[in-house]
């Protein structure tokens, strides 16, 4: 019942977490990418200095200690800082291991274990380079991504699984805050309404009270009929009145109000509709509701009822026990029937097939069932040309629900 009133919350702290979690995103990717970009810029520097250094040679050999080369040798090595590789010389023995992270505490013999293992990792997925030694002998060097090929391989990846969960999250924010603003004006329209109507009612019941006083001058049986116009007229205020607020809901007796409406609604509509009741539900059974919005839940099936069979047909009305906790209304019509592609959108606003409907008596309907009294109403089945069967699912309070209800509040609410 509450629903209409915490999507609002629900909306807002929606919009804090998209906006909470883009500012994470966003940080941390900037960080992220930051530091890649921080340790390619140093490896760029190193082999920036190593170019320097061939310069250097190439330009003063004599500037090195007798032509020594070796700066060219341990520069590469310390070069590679984060590529892991291993040379395996033409015997077979492991040497030069580079980047490696060793687990703890191994023993010589178990790091060499360990770096073969490692070898058959890295043959994997790159075959080995091989070197020429001299002597027509080859050694090989095994190698892996560095991690920081890895990181960039991941990067893309883990940034478009953010950004798909943020699109989800953003899209649930965008369609809440539209049902939130929907609610918001279905809500005040109808108090709009309500409390416009009041004015002009009052003022017709003083007139109609004024001519009672004068039964010479106004026809007595004209006058009850306005009476009962303006009665008729009060009820609608109610409901919209009810709408517009939190409607309250009590314990009533299920079959006598349906009975009763039932009834109210055949004086009311063709005699060439036949309308009939049936109920195989306890006579005394009790179920949660506010009267007034259920009637008019009723009146609106019933009405399109008539509509779909032009005023001539039959009208069932059925009531069973689905289980301890519901009760299903059925109501069913001769009518036309719905085409299956229309069965959901009927209850959208503004979906109609008439002249002149508004298109709204469904989707009101649905709304005071399912968000005013926690059921269910849909199209249980229609055929095209033999009719229609409209479900109404209510909770059936029975004593062992009411205490389920109790001692678990907060679940019902969600
Ligand atoms: N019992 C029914 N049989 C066939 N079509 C129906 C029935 N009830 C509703 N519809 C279809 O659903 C549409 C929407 O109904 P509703 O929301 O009450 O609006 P309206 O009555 O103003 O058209 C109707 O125009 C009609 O096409
Ligand atoms: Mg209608």
């Amino acid at each position: 019942m509450l629903k209409s009133f915490d999507i609002y919350n629900q909306n807002n702290s929606l919009k804090i977490i998209v906006a909470l979690n883009l500012l994470l995103v966003g940080t941390a990717s900037l960080l992220y990418t930051n530091r890649l970009i921080n340790k390619l810029e140093e490896r760029e520097a190193h082999y920036v200095i190593l170019y320097a250094k061939t310069i250097a040679y190439l330009v003063d050999p004599s500037h090195f200690d007798s032509g020594d080369l070796t700066f060219v040798t341990s520069e590469i090595l310390e070069a590679n800082r984060t590529v892991p590789a291993i040379y395996v010389d033409p015997n077979g023995q492991i040497s030069k291991p580079l980047n490696i992270d060793f687990p703890e505490n191994l023993t010589d013999e178990g790091k060499q274990q360990f770096l073969r293992d490692k070898t058959q990792e890295m043959k994997k997925r790159h075959p080995p380079i091989v070197v020429e030694i001299g002597n027509g002998e080859r050694g090989l060097v095994y190698y892996d991504n560095s991690t920081l090929l890895r990181q960039l391989t991941y990067f893309p990846w883990v940034l478009l699984a953010i950004l798909g969960a943020l699109g989800v999250l953003a899209y649930l924010a965008f369609s809440s805050s539209r049902r939130a603003e929907q609610n918001r004006v279905w809500v005040g329209l109808a108090k709009e309404t309500a409390h416009q109507l009041g004015t002009p009612m009052s003022s017709l019941m003083a007139w109609v009270e004024f001519m009672r006083s004068d039964p010479a001058q106004y026809d007595e049986s004209i006058t009850d009929e306005i009476a009962k116009d303006v009665s008729r007229l009060e009820t609608i205020t109610a409901r919209f009145s009810s709408i517009g607020s939190i409607p309250t809901l009590k314990e009533e007796n299920i079959t006598t109000v349906v009975e009763q409406f039932t009834d109210y609604l055949s004086k009311r509509i063709s005699t060439k509709v036949k309308m009939s009741l049936a109920s195989q539900i306890p006579a005394d059974q009790t179920v949660k509701i506010n009267k007034l919005l259920f009637e008019w839940v009723i009146e609106n099936i019933c009405k399109n009822a008539v509509d779909a069979m032009k005023g001539v047909g039959e009208l069932r009305l059925t009531m069973q026990a689905l289980s301890n906790q519901e009760i299903a209304i059925d109501i069913t019509d001769t009518g036309k029937g719905i085409p299956k592609a229309s069965m959901q959108k009927v209850f959208t606003p503004g979906f109609s097939t008439k002249k002149r409907g508004w298109g709204l008596g469904l989707t009101l309907a649905k709304r005071i069932v399912e968000e005013y009294h926690s059921g269910k109403l849909f199209v249980k089945s229609s055929e095209l040309g033999k009719g229609t069967t409209f479900r109404i699912i209510l909770n059936a309070d029975t004593g062992q629900q009411k205490k389920a209800v109790q001692a678990q509040p907060s679940e019902k609410e969600a």
